[in-house]
This record gives C-alpha cells, sequence and structure tokens, in this order.
C-alpha cells in the first residue's frame, strides 16, 4: 500500500515537473523578441549582407527574425508588413522602396504599438521612431569631389538614382555642393541630370546612351550615385569606347565595381561597411521592442513631419590606391575574387 502511494507521489512530481517546464519554455517563447525585416529587393548585391548580417546578429542575441522581400514593388511592402504585424512582431525594419509610400506602414504600425526603424532610407512625412543610415549627403559630396579632383573642366553628366528613394535626392544634394563652386567659376558645366528609375543599370545604360548621343560623345565625366548604374553608364561608354577615358563613380563596392576599379574603367566608389549599419540596427531593433529609449541618436534628420532621432554612419571612397587597404583587408571581398585571380 505504502508503494503504492509512494511510486503514485512520484508520477504526481514528474507531471508537475514536466508542467512547469512547458509553461517556462512557453514564457520564453513569449518573451522572445520577434523583428520583421521588410526589405524594398534583394537586387543590389549590398542587400544580401545586410539582411544576413542582421539576421545574424539579432538572433545572436536571441530575437526571432522574419523578412519579406518587396521585389521592388511598393505596395506588396506595404501588404507584407502589415502582414508581418498580424503575426505578432514587435518592431519593425524597414528599407522602404518609396519613401512617401511607407508612411502608412509607420501609421499602422503604430496603432498597433509597434514601432518602426527606418533602415538605410528615411519614411517621410510620419511619426518614425529611428534612422540608421550612412550620411548619404556625404556619400554623395564624396563621389562629386573625387571626379572634380580628376576633371576640374568640362561636362558633366549627373545621374542619379532612383526619384522614389530620399537618398537619391540627398546624394544629389552632396554632390552639388561639391560641384556648385566649380559651376560658379565656370570651371565645369553640368549637360545633363537624369534619374535611373528603380536604380535600375538597364536604365542608366539607356539614359548614359541618350546623353551621349545628345552631346556628340562630348562628356568628360560621369557622377553615377551606385554601383549598379555606374555599371550600366560604363557599358555605354565601353559601346562608345570611352570606357576608361572618362571617370565614372559609384557606391556599395560591389564586387563588379571593384574589378572595374582594378580594371580602370571605374574611378572610385564609397565603401560603406555593412558590419556596423546591420549590427547596430539589430541592437536598437531589440531596443526599441524593450521600449529602452535611443541613447546614441546623434542626428536630428527632418522628414517633413518630424526630426527623426538618427545614427548616420561615416563613408569611405575607395579607388585603385586604398582598395586593398580598405576593401580586401577590411574582409569585404576577398583578393582573389577582386583581382579575378582565382
Ligand atoms: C542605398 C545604396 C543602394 C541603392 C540601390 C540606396 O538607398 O543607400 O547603397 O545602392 O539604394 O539599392
Amino acid at each position: 500500500m505504502t508503494a503504492r502511494i509512494s511510486v503514485m507521489l512520484a508520477l504526481i512530481c514528474v507531471f508537475a515537473t514536466i508542467f512547469r517546464g512547458e509553461a517556462q519554455s512557453k514564457q520564453q517563447q513569449d518573451k522572445q523578441i520577434k523583428i520583421g525585416l521588410s526589405m524594398d529587393s534583394l537586387r543590389v548585391e549590398r542587400w544580401r549582407k545586410d539582411r544576413d548580417i542582421f539576421k545574424k546578429h539579432a538572433e545572436g542575441l536571441g530575437a526571432k527574425v522574419i523578412v519579406q522581400n518587396a521585389d521592388g514593388d511598393a505596395r506588396r511592402q506595404n501588404e507584407q508588413a502589415e502582414n508581418m504585424m498580424t503575426q505578432g512582431v514587435d518592431v519593425l525594419v524597414v528599407i522602404a522602396k518609396d519613401g512617401v509610400a511607407a508612411a502608412s506602414i509607420v501609421e499602422s504600425a503604430h496603432k498597433e504599438g509597434i514601432k518602426v526603424l527606418a533602415y538605410d532610407r528615411l519614411i517621410l512625412n510620419s511619426d518614425v521612431d529611428l534612422y540608421i543610415s550612412f550620411d548619404n549627403e556625404q556619400v554623395g559630396y564624396l563621389q562629386a569631389e573625387y571626379i572634380a579632383r580628376k576633371v576640374p573642366q568640362g561636362n558633366y553628366f549627373l545621374l542619379g538614382g532612383a526619384p522614389t528613394d530620399n537618398n537619391a535626392r540627398l546624394l544629389r544634394k552632396g554632390q552639388m555642393r561639391a560641384l556648385q563652386p566649380l559651376i560658379d567659376r565656370g570651371e565645369i558645366q553640368i549637360v545633363a541630370k537624369q534619374w535611373a528609375v528603380d536604380w535600375d543599370p538597364r536604365d542608366a545604360l539607356k539614359k548614359t546612351e541618350q546623353v551621349l548621343t545628345q552631346h556628340h560623345n562630348q562628356i568628360d565625366a560621369v557622377v553615377a550615385s551606385n554601383d549598379g548604374t555606374a555599371g550600366g553608364v560604363i557599358q555605354a561608354l565601353a559601346g562608345q569606347k570611352l570606357a576608361g577615358e572618362v571617370p565614372v563613380s559609384g557606391q556599395d563596392a560591389d564586387l563588379a565595381a571593384c574589378q572595374r576599379i582594378v580594371e580602370g574603367t571605374q574611378a572610385v566608389t564609397v565603401y560603406k561597411p555593412i558590419h556596423f549599419i546591420a549590427t547596430k540596427a539589430a541592437e536598437e531593433a531589440i531596443a526599441l521592442a524593450e521600449g529602452e529609449p535611443i541613447s546614441d541618436a546623434t542626428h536630428k534628420v527632418n522628414n517633413g513631419k518630424i526630426d527623426v532621432p538618427s545614427i548616420l554612419l561615416t563613408p569611405i571612397p575607395v579607388d585603385k590606391d586604398n582598395l586593398d587597404e580598405v576593401v580586401i583587408k577590411g574582409g569585404f571581398h576577398k583578393r582573389e575574387a577582386v583581382y579575378k585571380t582565382q
């Protein structure tokens, strides 16, 4: 009899322990922070790095990350963001396809008490909680200033990025800051200004061909706003046997751009250490989800509605002289890949 009672007591203890364990792990799951990462697209090389580093870092800190790729469609991005809210994310990190259209993501998220971090691209006319990017105006300044040192006189073509991306405008602003004194002194002339729809290299190729035709190939320098579009520009120049003759800028330190710098067809890129922005954003997203104050948003950037607390990281211009030091030693690309020796 006593033996039977002891067995029953032991069983009760076992069940109680199992039940308590399950309850605890359910509690842990409930506490785990869920981050929704909403991406414009993965077409440009850097975004895969952004995604992978962000996810790995956030997961290393105990969060769960859901990633959605809108593949260049602003409406789809808004739907995906709504969908992630339904899935119960605690915070949204948005790389906006369209800085204006994404404002409604912020509005819906705030109705649900979900904070929003604008990653790399500012979300306009909204109460977005935090903006983390590189100093885009400075990127534009560095691009144009480099080209102006190479070509202090002559005809310039400015090829901007997607008009729907606030960064494209900031880049143009920085470029003009570098070029205006030379224009005022009559040393350079901007003979054409364009925007590449969706940052599409094919649009960049087409627009450069048109500009070359219109100006009878009398273009001495091209300030292109990223490496993808620089690729299109250089293809158009190559068609006129001008690749390598006309300096072209870019940004991102894409592998293809680094290879063109080695070959001499692209003059400069602007390197932005993706590791910094992605890890910082992962940490800040968790802080936002936990309702902690953001202590290191040292900048304020006006988005048309508010001064958004911002963290702006520093970009670095890269040409053939510091490519090894910055891009290869920094581990961004392998030497064999950049120099095509593998
Ligand atoms: C980013 C660039 C990128 C471009 C196209 C910009 O907003 O800052 O790094 O090349 O978008 O994706």
